[in-house]
């Protein structure tokens, strides 16, 4: 067997790892011949594609690494026109490939569905930092992201203690607040701000003055994604020609602003942006990035084919790659731990009752 390997999308922590399991599984169990495509599909819509030789030597020693050796894009879209389809389902055929493991989010798991559809053998393996794929209840990439949040809004703490001020943290996550929700709770932020929930901002300045009073500082974990009560996502920009252009980003320093006007205590906003996606995965996410790896290897063997990895109340196992693309797993507002910050008194920024 021939089995291509390529990452998509945005990357994270712990990808390395799962390239690593995939390779050493199936070269262990079945000697399969691993080929690296570079760059996600932008190394499969090139002519000639760009590959590399995954083996016992070029997977040694990246258990740890952060980012990936393969080297990844989210601009690059295979279903962009029937002729970059074509060339990709070319290349697969030149290169002798029996199967593509894809390892990405949703945007790389509809691509590979669209692929799936076109013939293409593909076992997808899920990855985001924001922890918002369908059918999977833990991304590996999530918890290094949440220790790197929770760290910053630590430090963050001192120094707005320090200064008696208001001090906002924005996070990554798209349209899902896990990032912010868990790193909110783990950062003991006074108040947490997600997509999921709209907030309210006479809500979250009453909280902010009410502390000015007592404890002098307040701490706000903001997703990328929130957005005020009848107010408009904040896009930090649009890439043209990727298959997801909105980039979210800014509603920290919008927010920022806003509580300004209505506070006694200066307020200032820090952006994490990227450093939540680099660095080397935390221990539980090379556990989970080595399960979904050899799961991945697993499902190649024994010839199921467009499904994507998934992990389910603890238990691995598989999905089809049709249940999964195009949407994404967001906060339900029964969630515990919604329900648990309301609880310990953390400010969702609406008016629930307590
Ligand atoms: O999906 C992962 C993610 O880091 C999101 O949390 C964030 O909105 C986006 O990617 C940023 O994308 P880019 O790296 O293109 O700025």
């Amino acid at each position: 067997m021939r089995i291509g390997v390529l990452t998509g999308g945005g990357d994270c922590p712990g990808l390395n790892a799962v390239i690593r399991a995939v390779t050493k599984s199936l070269l262990r169990q079945c000697e399969a011949e691993v080929i690296g495509i570079e760059d996600g599909f932008a190394g499969l819509m090139a002519s000639p594609p760009r590959t590399r030789a995954l083996n016992w030597r070029s997977v040694s020693g990246i258990l740890m690494l952060g980012g990936t050796i393969l080297g990844t894009s989210n601009r690059a879209n295979p279903l962009a026109s029937e002729a970059v389809t074509q060339t990709v389902l070319d290349n697969v055929r030149v290169l002798g490939l029996d199967a593509l493991v894809a390892i990405g989010g949703d945007g790389t798991m509809a691509l590979a569905h669209g692929l799936a559809q076109r013939g293409l053998r593909v076992v997808g393996v899920p990855k985001t930092i924001d922890n918002d794929i369908v059918g999977c209840e833990r991304s590996f990439g999530f918890d290094t992201a949440v220790a790197t949040v929770t760290e910053a809004l630590e430090r963050i703490q001192t120094t707005g203690q320090s200064h008696g001020r208001v001090m906002i943290v924005e996070t990554m996550g798209r349209h899902a607040g896990w990032i912010a929700l868990e790193a909110g709770l783990a950062g003991a932020a006074d108040v947490i701000l997600l997509p999921e929930v709209d907030y309210d901002l006479d809500t979250v300045a009453a909280v902010c003055r009410e502390r000015e009073q007592h404890q002098r500082f307040t701490v706000i974990c903001v997703g990328e994604g929130a957005k005020p009560q009848g107010g408009a996502l904040t896009v930090a920009q649009r890439v043209a020609d990727s298959p997801d252009p909105v980039r979210l980003g800014g509603v920290g320093q919008v927010l920022c602003a806003q509580l300004q006007q209505r506070l006694h205590s200066e307020v200032r906003a820090t952006v994490l942006g990227h450093v939540q996606r680099g660095g080397a995965p935390t221990a539980f996410d090379r556990v989970l990035a080595t399960q979904f790896g050899n799961q991945a290897a697993q499902l190649v063997m024994a010839g199921q084919f467009n499904r994507m990895v998934t992990l389910q109340q603890g238990q691995l196992g598989s999905v089809a790659l049709a249940d999964v693309a195009h949407q994404q797993r967001t906060v339900p507002l029964d969630h515990p731990l919604l329900q648990a910050a309301r609880q310990i008194g953390v400010c969702l920024g609406d008016s629930a009752p307590k």
